[in-house]
C-alpha cells in the first residue's frame, strides 16, 4: 500500500494523527510558518513535505530515500524542528500526549535498521484492520465527533487519545489477516516501534491493563532480537 492510500485509510478510520494539540492557524498562528521553515531548512530530497501526520506514519516512507546517513540526519533535524513547533502550541499537559522527540529519533534508527521487516509488516495492515478500528472507535465513542471539549478534565483527553492508540494496537496485533501475512520476526519490531512512538501521557498507570500487555510484548521483543 502506498503512503497516500495508507494515510487516506487511516484518516477514514479516524486513526490518530497527532490531533492532540490544536495547531490550526486561528489557535496557534506560529505553527504554519514554522512548519514551512522546518521543511525548507532540512529538506530531504525525494520525500514529501513533512507534517505531523507524515511523521506519525514515517515508517511508510521510502527507506532508500530516508535512511542514507545524510538524509536520515536531515530528517531527524526536520522532525525535531516540527515536534518543537507543534508542542509549542500546547500546554504542559498536552505536550505529554505527543511522542517524545528522543524516542522518535530512536524509532527512525529502528525503522532504518530493519526496513525490510517494517515494510513487510506495514504491507500486511489492510482493510480488516481499518474496519476493526472504525468499529471499536464508534462503539467506545472515540470518533472525531467525540473529541473532548476544553472544559473537560485532562484525563478525558488522556483517555480519548491513549485509548485510540490501544485500539489501533489491538486491531493490528489481533488481526487474523495480519497474522497470516506477517512472520514472527516482524511483529516484535513493529511492537517496539509502537512503543517508541507512544506519548508519555499514555504510559501512566491509570490506563487499562491491555496497555501493560502491549508493553510486555514490546519488552519481550526487545529481549529476543
Ligand atoms: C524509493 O526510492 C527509490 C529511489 O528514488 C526508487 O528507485 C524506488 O522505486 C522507491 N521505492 C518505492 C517503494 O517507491
Amino acid at each position: 500500500m502506498n503512503l497516500g492510500t495508507f494515510l487516506f485509510l487511516l484518516l477514514q478510520a479516524g486513526y490518530q494523527v497527532n490531533g492532540q494539540i490544536n495547531s490550526n492557524n486561528a489557535y496557534c498562528p506560529s505553527f504554519a510558518p514554522n512548519k514551512i521553515q522546518c521543511n525548507n531548512d532540512h529538506q530531504v530530497p525525494g520525500l514529501p513535505a513533512l507534517s505531523m501526520t507524515v511523521l506519525s506514519n514515517f515508517h511508510t516512507l521510502n527507506k532508500s530515500l530516508l535512511c542514507g546517513q545524510t538524509p536520515k540526519a536531515q530528517f531527524k533535524e526536520a522532525a525535531r524542528c516540527l515536534f518543537k513547533s507543534y508542542s509549542h502550541c500546547g500546554d504542559n499537559d498536552f505536550k505529554g500526549l505527543v511522542t517524545k522527540i528522543s524516542k522518535f529519533e530512536e524509532a527512525v534508527d529502528l525503522v532504518c535498521s530493519r526496513s525490510d521487516l517494517v515494510d513487510h509488516y506495514a504491507s500486511c495492515i489492510g482493510d480488516s484492520v481499518i474496519d476493526c478500528i472504525r468499529n471499536r472507535e464508534a462503539r467506545e465513542k472515540l470518533t472525531t465527533s467525540d473529541v473532548p471539549s476544553r472544559d473537560e478534565q485532562f484525563n478525558e483527553f488522556v483517555h480519548f487519545y491513549c485509548r485510540k492508540r490501544e485500539i489501533e494496537e489491538e486491531c493490528i496485533f489481533d488481526d487474523e489477516d495480519v497474522d497470516a501475512c506477517s512472520s514472527s520476526s516482524t511483529v516484535p519490531t513493529f511492537r517496539e516501534l509502537r512503543l517508541l512512538m507512544k506519548p508519555p501521557a499514555c504510559s501512566s498507570s491509570g490506563l487499562m491493563s491491555s496497555i501493560t500487555v502491549v508493553i510486555f510484548y514490546a519488552l519481550v521483543g526487545l529481549c529476543v532480537h
